[in-house]
């Protein structure tokens, strides 16, 4: 059999819990942004399952931009990240949320906000839909946080293995082959 799910040994999260953390998350967002210059920057592309609705669960005037990045990664330790398509908006004077599916070492997250650090917005925090804080290396956190979640390899909503299960609605265990 070739089903989507035969890799899926668990749910770690369900459609239901996802919706619910995404809408607690809109609202706190929507109450510490009201007035500001929202902008949500979203990292192609295991974030846009997560983008599309948390953006939907925000009430307060908002854009999204997108960036298409690489890890160098070649000595394991730098994780300096090579922009491979860039934002289309100025973020000067912009408050800059940036929508990450999952913070794991942390690198890749670490050299973006050096990155966009640069480029002189207003304010610039990290809301992530998973945190697995038991592999970070970087000295990095989330502002906002949808679950903590246990060193699983996990995919669905959003998250792949090998480009795979990105469409799972919900967020599942993945156990590869014996
Ligand atoms: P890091 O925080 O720089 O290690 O990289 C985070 C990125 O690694 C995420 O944006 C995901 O694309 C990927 N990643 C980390 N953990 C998982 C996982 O459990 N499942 C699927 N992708 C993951
Ligand atoms: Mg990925």
């Amino acid at each position: 059999m070739n089903g989507l799910e035969d890799r899926v040994s668990g749910v770690l999260i369900t459609k239901e819990e996802a919706e619910e953390i995404v809408a607690g998350l809109g609202a706190q967002i929507s109450k510490d942004y009201a007035g500001k210059n929202l902008v949500l920057v979203s990292v192609l592309k295991g974030a846009v399952v997560f983008m599309a609705d948390l953006m939907r669960a925000i009430d307060i005037p908002l854009s999204i931009d997108f960036m298409v990045v690489s890890s160098y990664n070649k000595t394991e330790s730098t994780g300096t990240v090579k922009i491979i398509k860039d934002l289309d908006t100025d973020l000067t004077g912009k408050d800059i949320l940036i929508v990450e599916d999952i913070l794991d070492t942390g690198r890749t997250l670490a050299s973006l906000l050096e990155i966009l650090k640069m480029r002189n917005p207003a304010s610039l925090k990290i809301c992530t839909f998973l945190d697995k804080p038991d592999r970070r290396l970087a000295k990095i956190e989330a502002d906002y946080i949808g679950k903590v979640i246990p060193d699983e390899f996990v995919v669905g909503y959003g998250l792949d293995y090998d480009e795979s299960y990105r469409n799972l609605p919900y967020v599942g265990i993945y156990s590869p082959e014996e």
